[in-house]
């Protein structure tokens, strides 16, 4: 399995923010996982483009952009533009989801398709699960770091990794929210491949942290 390990910015000191970002590069990691929040789709409202724009000028990270935002048509192109690498929307919050990933596909980013905990994988039908190259199963309320991982969340892991091995699909799978070193691997037994991890890398020693889960996954 091709593990990732994708720090979530939103758990890092924004006073500092650049040199985090240095050291989590510096250590090795694949993704930079960057939330957008708009205080509508999920209560509370992170940052956008303009932070984007910015630590995209000293970093050559994948920016891995988690729209957490209502009706995300309105920016894709927007969000391309700004330096993502590749964009996850949610299911919940598009109108018309397979117009929403084709929005994506034209951009030439990843395309990244989110669901919270209370959504169903069946929600997710076949013909989109093909247009996407990346399922985010959300393993917290999308809307805060630092909650605790949701069991009830790992079945659905195993049933996309399942849903697209059947389609015959090489799906990146992406869980975020909760995953520290008791979770870690219930997730990547389930099938995920791209770990989202805020509270875990940022708090402490970002360094040894990294290196830390950097083993823990072979990588
Ligand atoms: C939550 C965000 C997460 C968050 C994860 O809505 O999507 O990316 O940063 O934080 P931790 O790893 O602390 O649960
Ligand atoms: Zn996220």
């Amino acid at each position: 399995m091709n593990y990732k390990i994708s720090p979530s910015i939103l758990a890092a000191d924004f006073n500092n923010l650049g040199d985090a970002i240095a050291l989590v590069e510096k250590e090795g990691a694949d993704y930079l996982h960057v939330d957008v929040m708009d205080g509508v789709f999920v209560p509370s409202i992170s940052f956008g483009m303009p932070v984007i724009k910015s630590i995209r000028k000293k970093s050559s990270l994948f920016f891995d952009v988690h729209l957490m935002i209502v009706d995300p048509d309105r920016y894709i192109e927007t969000f391309a533009e700004c330096g993502a690498d590749g964009i996850t929307v949610h299911l919940e919050a598009s109108k018309d989801v397979d117009r929403t990933l084709s929005l994506i596909r034209k951009t030439g980013k990843r395309v990244g398709l989110s669901i919270s905990p209370e959504t169903p994988v069946s929600e997710i039908t076949d013909e989109m699960l093909k247009k996407t190259d990346m399922v985010l199963v959300m393993t917290v309320r999308p809307g805060f770091g630092g909650q605790k991982y949701m069991e009830e969340c790992t079945a659905k892991i195993e049933e996309v990794r399942r849903r697209s091995n059947e389609l015959g699909l090489e799906m990146d799978i992406q869980v975020d929210g909760g995953i520290d070193k008791n979770t870690i691997t219930t997730v990547t037994k389930a099938g995920a491949n791209v770990i989202v991890m805020g509270s875990s890398i940022f708090n402490g020693d970002i360094s040894e942290n990294m290196k830390y889960y950097k083993k823990v996954l072979g990588i």
